[in-house]
């Protein structure tokens, strides 16, 4: 592979420089993507529609220059394939027609056959991966099982997550028994991800830190375990790394980085020199800039740019990424800044490093 600084930092291997990409770096934020999507009818229609994937997965790879390409989809693709109806309610953000709320329904949930009910997901890593021709990785991804509850029993987004929350409390087995389910689905759909070209997976718990700690290890973090035991690790003659990124988990730090992933990403809240104190030594880190910062201006995006790459300081194991995904609000030249700092400032950490 041409760049493959991203593989090499997730494995904590020399790299010249610190390689980067951005969470939800193909979106809303991009003229060239709202012109796609317009193109497409709809988000949902985009996602399953592979050609315009390629498309839109590779607009701000043209743009930036970036370090690695994301597949274009969503990881509420899961539950849709589940049976639960995916819909976009204009401006409420994704809803399920069927969320779990019956026993029988709980009882009745099944593993979809990615082949079958994810093929155009699939069909999209594929094509993007032809279309990639080994210039940078693509990074596959799903979302964690507890995510993916939270969404399924909700019905939607939540502010309070008291519909899942009372089931965990009340009847733990019920809640247990879709989480068994979600994660052998995401353990297949990630393994089908990785033999369709994925050259690393990110799992996103973005749910993970509503919970107490008690709570998220025994209904997050046990099936981040898991997934990460069951995932094939190695394809194309390669290491496949997996990225495990639990939003406000930066108080379990040490407790997510044995979970069995190569690398953790980091939402803002956590300084990432003192992440890498407690456990740079075991994991990679991805992360860590407020996307908040792109909403200010260019000074202001490369002093908080270089105060990262300062933080975490010499040597690999850093992947440059935001906290969380990149808002539609962002003026694209703010990325741009982004980009060339980290890009151009970043190899005077990597001093040994051969290029
Ligand atoms: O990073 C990338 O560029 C890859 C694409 C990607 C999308 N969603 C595209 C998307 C990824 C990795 C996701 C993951 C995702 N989806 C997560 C986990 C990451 C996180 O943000 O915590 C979650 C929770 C979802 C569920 C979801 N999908 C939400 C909350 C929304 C936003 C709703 C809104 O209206 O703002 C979506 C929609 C979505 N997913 C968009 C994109 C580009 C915007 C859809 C549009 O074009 O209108």
């Amino acid at each position: 592979m041409k760049n493959d600084r991203l593989l090499r930092a997730l494995l904590r291997e020399p790299v010249d420089r610190t390689p980067i990409w951005l969470m939800r770096q193909a979106g809303r934020y991009l003229p060239e993507y709202r012109q796609t999507r317009a193109r497409a009818g709809s988000f949902l229609d985009l996602c399953r529609n592979p050609a315009l994937c390629v498309e839109v997965t590779l607009q701000p790879i043209a743009r930036f220059g970036l370090d690695a390409a994301i597949l274009f989809s969503d990881i509420l693709t899961v539950p849709d394939a589940m049976g639960l109806g995916l819909y976009f309610a204009e401006g409420e953000g994704p809803k399920f027609e069927r969320p779990l709320r019956e026993e029988w329904e709980i009882r009745n949930l099944a593993v979809p056959d990615p082949e079958v009910e994810l093929r155009y997901v699939l069909d999209a890593v594929r094509e993007i991966k032809a279309a990639l021709a080994n210039e940078i990785p693509l990074i596959g991804f799903s979302g964690s099982p507890w995510t993916l509850a939270c969404y399924m029993v909700e019905g939607g987004a939540s502010s309070d997550y008291h519909t899942i929350k009372k089931m965990l409390y009340a009847r733990p087995e019920l809640l247990h028994r879709i989480l068994v389910v979600n994660a052998e689905a995401v353990t297949q759909y990630l393994n089908a991800q990785i033999a369709a070209g994925a050259d690393a997976v990110m799992l996103f718990d973005s749910w993970g830190g509503v919970l107490s700690e008690r709570a998220f290890a025994e209904f997050s973090l046990a099936y981040l375990e898991r997934i990460c035991a069951g995932l094939t690790r190695t394809a194309r003659g390669r290491r496949v790394p997996v990225i495990v990124f639990v939003k406000g988990g930066g108080l379990w730090l040490e407790r997510i980085a044995a979970c069995g992933a190569d690398a953790v990403g980091l939402d803002w809240t956590i300084e990432i020199g003192r992440a890498r104190q407690l456990v740079g030594d075991r994991v990679a880190l991805q992360g860590n800039m407020d996307p908040a910062v792109l909403l200010a201006t260019p000074e202001a995006v490369r002093r908080e740019a270089r105060a990262i790459l300062a933080a975490y300081g010499e040597g690999t194991g850093h992947v440059f990424n935001l906290g969380h995904g990149i808002s539609q609000h962002t003026p694209p030249e703010h990325v741009a800044v982004l980009v060339e700092t980290v890009q151009q400032e970043s190899a005077q950490y990597h001093p040994t490093a051969s290029p």
